[in-house]
């Protein structure tokens, strides 16, 4: 058995990053290289700004930068000193060609790989951190044994990261579980049992999970399957609350106390975002697809489809409220990330959201604590439109804080559930004594009391509550 001193990381994203340094942080006795090709991004973790925004990200990298972890654009120098080597590129949902849409683009798990082959002169671990199709690591290892020579082997193990954006240094603490999945040789089980030491460090032994490879490649999309489903089916239910009187936060509570099915994720919203869900369950669709599983892949579609109508519900239902048009009319967006404590803006249902009422020729006026103003012209930008950037400039103001973007708003729609919202947070008798009246409330994350907003006089409306609830 390898005993792991040397770690590379190829990819240094959201996954990489943060997971590798907190390796280094719990395994002084090894030593951790994260590489990536893209030269600002290493600068930046070089630098007191590190890249990406994650709550105690900064003291674990603080803590160990230059003493046991690194960050280089020298990716083949990384590769020959490391006994193993986590891959941690990404893996976006393909554009063009086949399975476009839907398919996970492989190229540059393919170029990591290569290049590790091309450049190892002894055996390496080499480890799938992204999240990828079920059967990719056959196809790195099929990659790596037709470059390797005699005496260089390479061993290929599955280790999903779980890790969700926000909690992350969190998450990798205290992990729920560690799964490593290896090929069941003599081999494959020993670089297992490598890996699962380097886990050991500061993981509970009964928390790392070994299976086979497989098993491990299909349970990272299963496990982003699962959640998803369950808000896309409680934000199925808020449909029915709001045309009922139902209030989703009391079916979600009464549902979540069956021990059976826990409380988690259960919170109505105006869709998930994030880099994972809806590619992954993509990526499962289009595999079941590949294995002429047609009805399986219609179930775990219409998690997707059911997304994207709760996101269109919500522009519906804002739109019918402002009396059936929102042209000329000033929205304040408040959040643009997909999630709070995180600057992250993949999939973001604020993309939709703002894309549909710039469609309707509105002034949005953004803020997001944490989002940088270049990334959100970027998102929602066009491709290939003419003039696309001065479009979305002329439409929406990006502005420092809340009470500038609702500064004589029509409405104010939440976004993103950032503490700073919520109502003992933010005066929101001021931001409505600086709208135009009537002055309207879309909560689209459950974060306002609705009876104190309502005090003030707003109208108000609430994903998943009726208006009149309680009145009948
Ligand atoms: C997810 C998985 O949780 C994580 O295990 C995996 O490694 C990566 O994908 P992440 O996308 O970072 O993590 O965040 P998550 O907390 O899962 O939230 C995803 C989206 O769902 C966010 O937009 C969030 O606001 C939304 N959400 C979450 C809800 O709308 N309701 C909920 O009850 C929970
Ligand atoms: P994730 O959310 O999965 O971490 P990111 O896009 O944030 O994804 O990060 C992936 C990183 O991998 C990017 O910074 C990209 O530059 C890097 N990358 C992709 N291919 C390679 C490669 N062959 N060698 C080094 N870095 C790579």
């Amino acid at each position: 058995m390898v005993d792991v001193k040397s770690i590379c990381c190829i990819g240094a994203g959201y996954v990489g990053g943060p997971t590798c340094a907190v390796i280094a942080y719990k395994c002084h006795d090894i030593k951790v290289t994260i590489v990536d090709l893209n030269q600002a991004r290493i600068d930046a973790w070089n630098s007191d700004k590190l890249p990406i925004y994650e709550p105690g990200l900064e003291e674990v990298v603080f803590d160990r930068r230059g003493k046991n972890l690194f960050f280089t654009t020298d990716v083949d120098a990384a590769i020959l000193e490391a006994d193993l080597i986590f891959v941690s590129v990404n893996t976006p949902t393909k554009k063009t060609g086949m399975g476009a849409g839907m398919a996970a683009d492989l190229a540059y798990i393919e170029g990591a790989t290569r290049r590790i082959a091309e450049i190892a002169t002894s055996s390496k671990i080499v480890v799938e951190k992204s999240t990828v199709p079920c059967r990719t690591a056959e196809s790195m290892r099929t990659i790596l044994e037709a470059n390797s020579t005699g005496s260089i082997h390479f061993d290929i193990l599955s280790n999903p990261e779980f890790l969700a954006e926000g909690t992350a240094i969190k998450d990798l603490l205290n992990p729920d579980r560690v799964l490593i999945g290896a090929l069941q040789t003599p081999t494959g089980l020993s670089a297992q049992q490598s890996l699962a030491n380097v886990y050991k460090h500061w993981v509970p032994e009964d928390r790392v999970i070994t299976t086979n490879l497989w098993s491990s490649e299909l349970s990272k999309l299963a496990a982003n399957a699962l959640l998803a489903q369950r808000i896309s089916s409680i934000n199925a239910l808020s449909a029915i609350c709001e045309a009922t009187g139902a209030d989703v936060d009391e079916v979600a509570y009464a549902c979540g106390r069956d021990s059976r099915l826990g409380s988690k994720f259960l919170k109505a919203s105006v869709g998930f975002g994030g880099s994972c869900f809806q590619k992954d369950i993509l990526n499962l669709v289009y595999l079941s697809t590949q294995l002429n599983l047609p009805e399986v892949a219609d179930y775990w579609h219409q998690v997707v489809l059911m997304n994207e109508y709760q996101k269109k519900r919500f522009v519906r239902k804002i739109i019918s409220t402002l009396f059936n048009t929102i042209t000329n009319k000033r929205i304040a967006v408040l959040g643009f990330a997909f999630k709070k404590d995180t600057g992250d803006t993949r999939e973001s249902a604020a993309i939709t959201l703002i894309k549909d009422f710039i469609q309707e020729n509105a002034h949005v006026a953004i803020y997001d604590p944490k989002v940088e103003p270049e990334q959100i012209y970027m998102d929602l930008m066009e491709p290939g439109v003419v003039d696309t950037r001065k479009q979305v400039e002329k439409s929406i103001s990006i502005c420092g804080d809340a009470y500038e973007a609702c500064k004589g708003a029509d409405a104010v729609v939440i976004v993103t559930e950032w503490d700073e919202f919520k109502s003992d947070q933010l005066d929101y008798q001021r931001i409505y004594d600086n709208m135009h009246k009537p002055a309207f409330l879309f909560d689209g994350r459950l974060l306002l009391d609705a009876a104190q907003i309502r005090e003030i006089g707003f109208k108000v409306h609430i994903i998943g509550k009726n208006e009149l609830a309680g009145t009948a």
